[in-house]
């Protein structure tokens, strides 16, 4: 192949970026967001948790430069990516849910979905199946060529964040105060490791002593279940209905049993409370807003160019890719 016409081929095996559409694959692929539903469906039966697992994927991916599935590829002897960046290493779960649907997608319309589509898709399912709301996502989005570990690391917050510092973090998103309150409500399903409380617990900010805004009772729960000394890799549900998506969430951060410090902290904080008493006491004001950060978050993207993968754990190989290994 000549320089020119490999060039001229690699022009025409990237996606050219098309803005994002409800209804996307509506000629293409039009059992997409079907089948999406029907392979989340069947992981919930398997494990439960897994959904919850799947949906926390869409806030790891759309942050770090846009949701382009670049979360989702395996590292290589010349990349290092996200998967064990220091807020995903030991704790993002079931990739395989994802691998699922795409083998699906792939047998029913080859070399169509993006990965990046995926998850989105996946997201909004694993909301809508656990009794939380249902929106209309776009659709189009292209997965990235490359991953990139450092800027999950500079970019992602860690449990121990506080409201003002994640107020911050989300406004460079575009994402309001009430959008950071609303999506946080995504722990209403799910687990957290102990790994992710023990400070709170035991040391808060260097005292030696707990978190004072620990309700007690919930306190000595946590403390039985994650001892000091204890294996911190055990698992401790988000609120007290892990696997219903609703606002109680909420109701445990008014009553001091929000598990992760950035979750309480929405709470003793001025300027997020408002939003918890409001989410608490309204459910349906709470899955409103909730719908509508996830499709503010859905439309980050990185404008770099993409492609459709074949295999959301690895990039497609390219005509480059072959000429090096034949030379
Ligand atoms: C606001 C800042 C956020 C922080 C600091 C944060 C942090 C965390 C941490 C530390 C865990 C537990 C990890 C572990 O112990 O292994 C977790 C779990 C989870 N997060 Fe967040 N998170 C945030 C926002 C979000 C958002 C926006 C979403 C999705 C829209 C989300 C979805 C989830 C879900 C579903 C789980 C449970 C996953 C499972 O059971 O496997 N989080 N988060
Ligand atoms: C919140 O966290 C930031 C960054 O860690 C810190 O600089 C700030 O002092 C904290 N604010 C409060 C009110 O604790
Ligand atoms: C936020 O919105 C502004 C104005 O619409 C836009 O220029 C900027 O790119 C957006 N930032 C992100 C991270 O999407
Ligand atoms: C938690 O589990 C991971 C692997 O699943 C292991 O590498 C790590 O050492 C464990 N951490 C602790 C504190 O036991």
């Amino acid at each position: 192949m000549s320089p020119q016409s490999l060039v001229l081929f690699l022009l025409i095996t990237m996606v050219v970026a098309t803005p994002l559409r409800p209804g996307f694959y509506s000629e293409t692929c039009p059992k997409a967001e079907l089948i999406v539903r029907d392979v989340m469906k069947k992981a919930m039966i398997r494990e439960p948790r897994s959904v919850a697992s799947v949906m926390r994927f869409q806030f790891h991916d759309c942050f770090v430069n846009g949701c382009d599935a670049s979360l989702l590829l395996d590292d290589t002897p010349t990349m290092l990516g996200e998967k064990l960046a220091l807020s995903n290493i030991n704790s993002l779960r079931s990739f395989e849910v994802i691998d699922e649907i795409k083998e699906a997608l792939e047998k029913a319309c080859p070399g169509i979905v993006s990965c990046a589509d995926i998850v989105i898709m996946a997201s909004r399912d694993a909301v809508s199946l656990s009794g939380g709301p249902y929106w209309e996502v776009k659709l189009g989005r292209q997965d990235s060529l490359t991953a990139s570990q450092e800027d999950s690391d500079n970019i992602m917050p860690s449990p121990r964040s506080n409201a003002s510092f994640l107020i911050d973090l989300f406004v460079k998103f575009n994402l309001s105060v009430k959008d950071l309150v609303a999506l946080s409500g995504s722990h209403s399903i799910g687990q957290a490791r102990c790994f992710s409380v023990m400070f709170r617990l035991y040391n808060q900010s260097g005292s030696g002593k707990p978190d004072p805004t620990i309700e007690t009772k919930y306190r000595e729960k946590l403390d039985k279940l994650c001892p000091l000394g204890g294996d911190e890799n055990v698992t401790v549900d988000l609120d007290a209905t892990p696997t219903v998506f609703d606002n109680q969430y909420f109701k445990d951060l008014v009553a001091g049993r929000g598990f992760l410090n950035s979750d309480e902290t929405l709470f003793t904080y001025p300027a997020t409370r408002k939003y918890v008493l409001l989410f608490s006491k309204n459910q349906d004001e709470f899955f409103e807003a909730f719908a509508e950060g996830m499709v503010k978050m859905g439309d980050l993207q990185s404008g770099r160019a993409g492609e459709i993968r074949s295999n959301c754990r690895v990039v497609n190989r390219r005509p480059v890719d072959i000429l090096l290994e034949s030379r």
